[in-house]
């Protein structure tokens, strides 16, 4: 049985003294979370260290939300892998559509980020998802199709270490849930997608997360769907208990 990866995207909130509330909250209640979920928490920059450093001794794992596809060099303002790394990551969130909309993060720059990520030890969270207009337009499969190739092309051998996030861009942040339904029936899309790339075993080992206005009250119908692995949370991630909570309802 695949794994549930909860995982947290704190986005552009919590400065290091926030941060510090919020790790501490939650690492006070790390035993509350089942044994069959791994809970990721994706702080900004800043408070990676404390992260990194607060979450040593507890079963919760820390992530970036972004790194640099190179390895060093004059690159002001970047991050690289062995940068995140050092904090204590263990993931890294890439391709986000924030990223992609605000930053113009393309799938190519996506898999040679993957790579880079994988080659350091990182486990990617690869993102992928339409707009309101490409669902509208019917077109959903053929942007999630294309951003799944762009994203994984190449990375056959190291896929138990990639986890993809479905996040419906007009799911983000709008309080507009994918129902469960739709959700389970783009996710199976992706599975296959992949199946047809790397084989029925590298499918049938993807975690899958779905993200987009997941809160407590919905998440357990969601993450009861055959081909919901997780979930990537924004909003609902800032509050400890309201984390907590999505974190228990996965595995019910
Ligand atoms: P919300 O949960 O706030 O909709 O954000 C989802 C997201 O973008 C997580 O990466």
């Amino acid at each position: 049985m695949r794994k549930k990866i909860i995982a947290g995207n704190w986005k552009m909130y919590k400065d290091l003294t926030e941060s510090a509330e919020l790790l501490g909250g939650l690492k006070a209640r790390a035993g509350e979370i089942p044994s069959g979920v791994t809970l990721v928490v994706c702080p900004p920059y800043t408070s990676l260290a404390l992260a990194g450093a607060t979450m040593k001794e507890t079963p919760i794992k820390v992530g970036g939300q972004n790194m640099s596809e190179h390895d060093e060099g004059a690159f002001t303002g970047e991050i690289s892998a062995k940068m995140l790394k050092s904090t204590g990551c263990e993931f890294v969130i890439l391709g986000h559509s924030e990223r992609r909309q605000y930053n113009g993060e393309t799938n190519e720059g996506v898999n040679r980020k993957a790579r880079k990520a994988l080659a350091a030890g990182l486990r990617p969270i690869i993102c992928v998802g339409e707009t309101l207009a490409e669902r509208e337009g019917g077109v959903t499969e053929s942007v999630v199709g294309t951003q799944v190739r762009g994203c994984l092309d190449g990375l056959g051998d190291r896929m138990e270490n990639v986890v993809v996030a479905y996040e419906p861009v007009w799911a983000i942040g709008t309080g507009k849930t994918a129902t469960p339904a739709q959700a389970q029936e783009v996710h199976a899309f992706i599975r296959k997608t992949v199946e047809e790339m790397f084989g029925p075993s590298v499918a049938g080992n993807l975690v899958i997360q779905y993200g987009g206005s997941v809160k407590p009250d919905n998440s357990a119908d969601l993450l009861g769907q055959k081909d919901i692995d997780g979930a990537l949370v924004g909003g609902a991630c800032l509050k400890a208990d309201s984390f907590m909570q999505i974190a228990k309802s996965a595995l019910r």
